[in-house]
């Protein structure tokens, strides 16, 4: 499966009005895991892996900024920060050993008496290549990503938004 073939698979499953059951974002995902260990699947570009930090390439932004494709390049060690999103979200990775940790948020109070969230970790996974994942919006959606391998790691992310505008689908970072 190529890029392009992989956008219009997901542009189709976004026009399904057919009453599906399960949420777009896993049902995303479940379409993301075969195209994710295709040899052509980003042929021809040219992704940077940057040692101070993971790297992200904007690959497509669908008419009116309906979703986004993204490939993130991941040196050992590098990790997000613990996040959530302001839109679904869908990822797989395609090459490397990488990881997802969860979270749950729980709200403390500071000394001014207002309710901070805290990010408890509720386990994690290894994410292979051709492994999915995916989050809705919102405080059920808290995670980080990364590679703890001892290789290089990409992975390929859908976001329900604009990147190329709002440059980033994470609506707050978290302590954890
Ligand atoms: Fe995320």
């Amino acid at each position: 499966m190529s890029l392009a073939s992989l956008i219009q698979s997901v542009t189709i499953e976004l026009d399904r009005q057919d009453g599906e059951s399960l949420p777009l974002e896993r049902r995303l995902a479940a379409l993301l895991a075969p195209a994710l260990t295709q040899p052509d699947l980003l042929a021809g570009i040219n992704l940077r892996f940057d040692p101070k930090a993971y790297s992200v390439t904007l690959l497509h932004v669908a008419p009116e900024g309906r979703f986004s494709v993204c490939a993130i390049a991941w040196m050992p060690g590098q990790w997000s920060r613990v996040h959530d999103h302001r839109a679904w979200c869908a990822l797989g990775v395609i090459d490397g050993e990488g990881a997802e940790e969860f979270f749950r948020l729980r709200a403390v109070v500071n000394q001014g008496g207002a309710a901070d969230p805290i990010a408890e970790p509720m386990g994690g996974r290894a994410l292979r290549p051709g492994m999915t994942s995916f989050a809705a919006p919102g405080p059920h959606g808290v995670h980080r990503i990364g590679n703890p391998g001892p290789r290089p790691m990409t992975s390929l992310h859908l976001y329900g938004c604009n990147l190329a505008e709002c440059g980033t689908s994470v609506d707050h970072y978290f302590d954890a």
